[in-house]
């Protein structure tokens, strides 16, 4: 089946050379990959970029949207625009986002957005902590509910959902997060957007892990761990370490 794989660069690199150097080393690698759906998500700046090479299996991504169609929001970047740069998706709800105020009832009105101008939302869900007691559980549950509020059954097919312990996110990660804990989320996942639709609505969904996903360990969330894909973020930005990790994780 093909894997998607995320490159999340967050606000990263430096310069714009540098941004040329690591899409040209991204497209270089694509071509040695068969099964797999390479989605690039750079800043803002240099989303033109791409318009500079060309490949079937990579694709255009951004990192956030507007939550409103179009109107005086300084500083905001609508759906619209986006779909204009050849964006076809989108991260919402990501962690780092979350800690600057973004909640679930903006990021549902981004989904919204994002799914009227057929771009697909890549949707971040996960617990800040892990407890005992399953409430991680009941929170990426609510998480869950709350971002695809109202959202037509007919439209889940084309929303990704990207499984990201804050946790195991980052340099500041407590842990890495373990293919048994993924999957266990990745049948929970299923489970409430099953009693939210329906069966066959959970079975579209793809469900993807992020959070310090390297060479060593990105094959167990594919395989072992049975992830439609990886959301990654520091390791995207190296071409070793990310042609290593499309190998691993697209065999
Ligand atoms: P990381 O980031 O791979 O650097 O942990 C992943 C993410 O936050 O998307």
């Amino acid at each position: 089946m093909t894997k998607i794989i995320v490159a999340n660069w967050k606000m990263n690199p430096k310069s714009l050379k540098e941004a040329r150097v690591i899409f040209k080393e991204t497209y270089t690698l694509a071509r040695g990959i068969k099964n797999a759906k390479i989605v690039v998500c750079p800043p803002f700046p240099y989303l033109f970029l791409s318009g500079n090479f060309k490949s079937k299996n990579v694709f255009l991504g951004a990192q956030n949207v507007a939550k409103d169609g179009e109107g005086s929001y300084t500083g905001e970047v609508s759906s619209n625009m986006l779909k204009n740069m050849s964006v076809n998706y989108v991260i919402v709800g990501h962690s780092e986002r979350r800690f600057l105020g973004e909640n679930d009832n903006i990021i549902n009105k981004k989904i919204f957005n994002l799914l009227k101008n057929k771009i697909t939302p890549i949707l971040c869900v996960g617990e800040n902590k892990r407890d005992h007691d399953g409430f991680y559980l009941s929170f990426v549950k609510e998480q869950l509910k709350n971002c695809l509020n109202e959202i037509p059954k007919a439209q889940i097919k084309n929303i990704i959902i990207a499984y990201e312990p804050v946790w195991a996110i980052g340099k500041g990660a407590v842990r890495e997060a373990t293919k048994e804990e993924f999957l266990e989320m990745k049948i929970f996942i299923k489970k409430v957007i099953s009693d939210i639709y329906d069966a066959n609505t959970a079975h579209s969904v793809s469900i993807l892990y992020g959070g310090s996903v390297n060479p060593l360990n990105a094959e167990s969330f594919v395989k072992g761990g049975e992830a439609d894909g990886l959301l990654v973020g520091r390791d995207s930005l190296n071409s070793k370490k990310f042609g290593d990790i499309l190998n691993v994780a697209t065999q």
